[in-house]
């Protein structure tokens, strides 16, 4: 196979260890139907402004579709290299792009040679990864909603139940479960709010703006941006073809996807402990050991905290790829493409098991309920019932602890000691002081926006509910192919 790109002005062909080592065929193929449609839009255009006659237009994208099955036969039969008889893809060719010409002038002969008029590798590597990461994008946002429904409905699971939320991992306050899901669904809906901005940027056709400069052919570059349903073109051609910034964006944004994973998947994996015993992990999402047989390991969630490293690693990769790259375009960028393939399909991987290890698992309510009591989880709620009587909060907060002092020599709630230990510290407390104590009547007491109290989670959990019921129900369980 010869390439397209070497022109007569070299006198041998490449040493066969320069091939192997420029190559991205062994990646990028992934972008083989993105860069079909771009192929067939750009020729569509090219027919409009009479480059093509329209026999050949009807030619080349019968062809480009059937090259296009073909490779998808080829890559789902998964040689070493994706390939094999049906499409073979060597490094001679040093890329999808140029397996998808040399392919099409093969059949063609000169209606494939003309594709490539008014269009570089540069602005179409650009436009293809542009249409590929889009996808992506809308695939992992069909997982976050999958993910947001499966947190609220827990909500209804667990209605009612209260568990003991930390600071410092140290007991602090009681809040209510539904509480503690809906905390997920805020995060998760950022990261859907990033994605949804990203994409405003991702979308946007570079094709057209050639190797930097532009080209003289007559093109229609909103054309094409038109047929291809991005938003518009962008600007400058310059630009077009350095411009890595919405790579970089999206790997940042799956990157605080995959740490608000690792944060829940740590969660779980210490509630799952016998020492703190709060959940039940779905038995076939669990693993087991080989010589200890009454082990059931949360590996998945091991991993999908174990695999944020790697999310965090590509995403340094690109920022240092990119970093002092003079404009335009630079062999360099072809490296963008590994990092964020690993980066789409180690987050898609994880978020396609945490959606039903969330709805799968139990809470273990009996035991959660018989330690509720321990660490004092109302005395906040205590204090600020002597804030209301009229007591500045420092007094309020050491009298407090005065009392949590007294209890825990005592080995007892603060709701178990008598009243008259309340008034030796401050006489004017009355018999009313107990109306706050216990962890039921500590919840019952919260009254603020965005608070733990019954009413307002109750809100919450109806404003997710209509939220979440007005978002589409995909089946898609992988973000890209
Ligand atoms: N394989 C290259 C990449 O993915 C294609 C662009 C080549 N452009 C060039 N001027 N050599 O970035």
């Amino acid at each position: 196979m010869t390439s397209p790109s070497r022109s007569g002005v070299f006198s041998k062909a490449t040493d066969r260890r320069v091939d192997a080592f420029t190559e991205s065929i062994s990646f990028d193929h992934r972008l083989y139907s993105h860069d079909i449609r771009a192929s067939i839009a750009h020729a569509r255009m090219l027919t409009e402004q009479g480059f093509y006659s329209a026999d050949e237009f009807e030619q080349v994208e019968a062809a480009l579709q059937e090259i296009g099955a073909r490779i998808e036969r080829a890559i789902s039969s998964h040689d070493p290299l994706p390939g094999g008889d049906e499409f073979p893809m060597g490094i001679e060719l040093e890329d999808i792009h140029m397996h998808i010409e040399r392919a099409l002038i093969d059949r063609l002969g000169d209606a494939g040679a003309k594709l490539h008029t008014g269009r570089s590798r540069n602005d179409q590597v650009a436009t293809d990864f542009r249409l590929w990461v889009r996808d992506a994008i809308d695939g992992i946002d069909a997982q976050l909603v999958t993910l947001q429904r499966a947190f609220a409905e827990r909500c209804d699971t667990d209605a009612g139940v209260v568990l003991p939320a930390y600071t410092h991992l140290q007991r602090a306050q009681p809040v209510l479960a539904a509480h503690y899901y809906l905390a997920y669904c805020e995060k998760l809906q950022r990261d859907r709010e990033r994605l949804a901005d990203c994409r405003r940027r991702v979308n946007r056709c570079t094709l057209g703006c050639a190797a930097l400069a532009g080209t003289t052919i007559a093109i229609d570059r909103d054309m094409v941006a038109r047929e291809l349903e991005f938003d518009g073109v962008v600007r400058n051609s310059i630009d077009a073809s350095s411009d890595r910034d919405f790579v970089l964006e999206t790997a940042f944004v799956l990157t605080l996807i995959a740490e608000h994973l690792s944060t829940w998947a740590e969660e779980w994996i210490l509630w799952a402990t016998t020492e703190f015993n709060f959940i039940r992990l779905p038995g076939e999402f669990c693993t087991g050991s080989s010589i200890m047989p009454q082990k059931i390991n949360p590996d998945v969630l091991e991993l999908t905290r174990g695999k944020t490293a790697r999310v965090i690693g590509n995403l340094q990769t690109l920022l240092t790829l990119v970093k002092g790259l003079p404009l335009a375009y630079n062999r360099d960028l072809q490296e963008d493409k590994p990092a964020l393939f690993d980066t789409v399909d180690t987050v898609s991987a994880c978020l396609q098991l945490a959606a039903p290890i969330v709805s799968g698992s139990e809470l273990n309510r009996t035991s959660i309920a018989a330690r509720l009591d321990r660490g004092h989880l109302d005395a906040t709620t205590l204090m600020e019932y002597l804030i209301k009587r009229g007591k500045p909060q420092r007094h309020a907060h050491h009298l407090v602890g005065s009392l949590v002092g007294l209890a825990m020599d005592r080995g007892v709630r603060l709701a178990d000691l008598e009243l008259s230990d309340y008034q030796e510290l401050d006489e004017t407390i009355t018999e009313e002081v107990f109306e706050c104590l216990g962890v039921e009547k500590a919840i019952a007491a919260f009254t603020s926006y965005g608070s733990t109290a019954p009413r307002e989670v109750e809100r919450q959990v109806t404003h997710w509910r209509e939220r979440l019921a007005n978002e589409p129900t995909s089946n898609a369980d992988e973000a890209t192919p």
